[in-house]
């Protein structure tokens, strides 16, 4: 089990380059799934998560290459089965994604149930119910989704709630299906779009892109094409934080900087300066004070849930009274408890924290239990005076690439031990 160890107490000031979005990728590479000839995604992490959605295309006989730059290129003219076992689906759940675009192009799947993660139960219904409209026969036993469709057919899918893989699977479905489907209460997240707009370059015909209503005109075949990865805007967010934590500097590059203003006007509310430029987003916290926030998450463009660990991390040490709403996952609070053996004051009511900033925080040992609780904790070890040692960090390398590099080359005292 590895281990970071944080030394806190200084001040980061630097450059950080900003990876490709692990939450576009992989439905990037699902999306592989439905092209006719050979692709190339560009821009990808080096993430484990990626690995594991490259081993489920390989499993399923597609052939994947990765290049020196980690750019994947895939080639489905050797895909022998339409199976995702559990082995690698219960690692990572977005393995799912693989399940819409199976069914579009071949009209089979079996693919494992993801289960519950730390997080939440996490179900999967409104993806299989969006299945089932399109006309895919789905049956769920032994732990396995099946689905048959001689051609899945457009329909009216109304989602319940907002859902991000269930946009993208239901999106990938209809891309192939037989006439028009309209997906209302879509997810509107930089993510959704991304995948949106590879598909797009793939030539299916997709309208509403960024709204919550997406409109597909199902086509009959589509191409393999070359399509770089968005910046990951929660990346982005957590090396931001990082400076405001700290009470330092940091200028992020190679960022959409058009997909994080909801989290831009809480560092502003928190006392912080914002610089953006076409592709960097500064956060100045020199010589500031941080002043506590409220945070309520909610679905894109509002507050994401991926930077509420990071802002509960900033409130413990903030001026005043901070009050933190999660909305989205039932159980994402995991970090309260590791940031209170640091010394945090943090009262939890279900899913409202309120967070009483204290003057300092103390080094501990901690314990990842997610991955944006991973970074969190990382948050607070670099403010905390002492040492900080977070443990189970393979939470962390899922979403972070090379995290301990990036924080020691903008001063932070971080090393990586086993
Ligand atoms: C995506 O998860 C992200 N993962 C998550 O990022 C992110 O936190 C989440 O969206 C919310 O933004 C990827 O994109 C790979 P949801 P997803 O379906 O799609 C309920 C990270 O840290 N729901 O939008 O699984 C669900 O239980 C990860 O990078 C159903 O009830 O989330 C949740 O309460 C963590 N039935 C809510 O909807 C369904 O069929 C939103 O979940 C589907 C979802």
């Amino acid at each position: 089990m590895q281990k970071l160890e944080i030394q806190g107490g200084i001040a980061v000031d630097g450059d950080v380059l900003i990876s490709g979005a692990k939450n576009a990728v992989l439905p990037i590479l699902a999306a592989t799934i439905l092209a006719e000839t050979p692709m190339t995604v560009r821009n990808v992490p080096r993430l484990k998560d990626v690995r594991t959605l490259a081993q489920v295309l390989e499993g399923m006989g597609i052939t994947v290459e990765t290049d020196a730059e980690n750019n994947i290129s895939t080639d489905t003219s050797t895909l022998n089965s339409c199976r995702a076992p559990y082995d690698l689906v219960r690692t990572m759940r977005a393995s799912i994604l693989v399940l819409g675009p199976l069914v579009a192009r071949y009209g089979e799947a079996e693919v494992s149930l993801p289960g519950g993660c730390a997080i939440g139960s996490r179900p999967v219904n409104l993806h299989i119910a969006g299945l089932e409209a399109m006309g895919a026969e789905v049956t769920v036993q032994e732990g396995y989704i099946r689905a048959k469709a001689s051609r899945l057919k457009g329909a009216t899918i109304t989602m319940d709630l907002v859902s991000v893989t269930g946009t993208e699977n239901l999106l990938m479905a209809a891309v192939l299906a037989e006439g028009t489907t309209c997906i209302e209460n879509a997810a509107r997240e930089p993510e959704v779009t991304d995948l949106a707009n590879c598909l797009i370059k793939m030539g299916a015909k997709i309208k509403g892109v960024g709204t919550d209503t997406l409109i597909i005109e199902g086509v009959e075949k589509l191409q393999g094409c070359d399509y770089s990865v968005l910046p990951d805007r929660i990346e982005t967010g957590t090396y931001l934080a990082a400076a405001a934590i700290t009470g330092g500097r940091v200028r992020t590059l190679n960022v959409d900087v058009n997909s994080l203003d909801a989290v831009l006007n809480k560092f502003t509310e928190a006392g912080a300066l914002i610089k953006k430029g076409d592709d960097w987003i500064e956060l100045d916290m020199r010589g500031r004070m941080l002043k506590a926030v409220d945070i309520r998450t909610d679905p894109y463009p509002a507050f994401p849930t991926d930077m509420q660990a990071q802002f509960m991390a900033m409130n413990t040490v903030s001026q005043g009274i901070g009050v933190v709403v999660e909305t989205i996952f039932e159980n994402r609070m995991m970090h309260v408890p590791e940031l209170a053996r640091m010394g945090a004051n943090i009262r939890l009511e279900g899913n409202t924290a309120i967070v009483a900033g204290m003057p300092e925080i103390y080094g501990a040992q901690v314990m990842a239990t997610d991955l944006r609780a991973s970074a969190c904790l990382v948050l607070a070890g670099l403010a905390a005076k002492g040492k900080t040692t977070v443990d189970r960090i393979y939470h962390t390398d899922r979403g972070y690439e090379k995290i301990e590099e990036k924080l020691s080359a903008i001063g932070a005292n971080v090393v990586r031990v086993s």
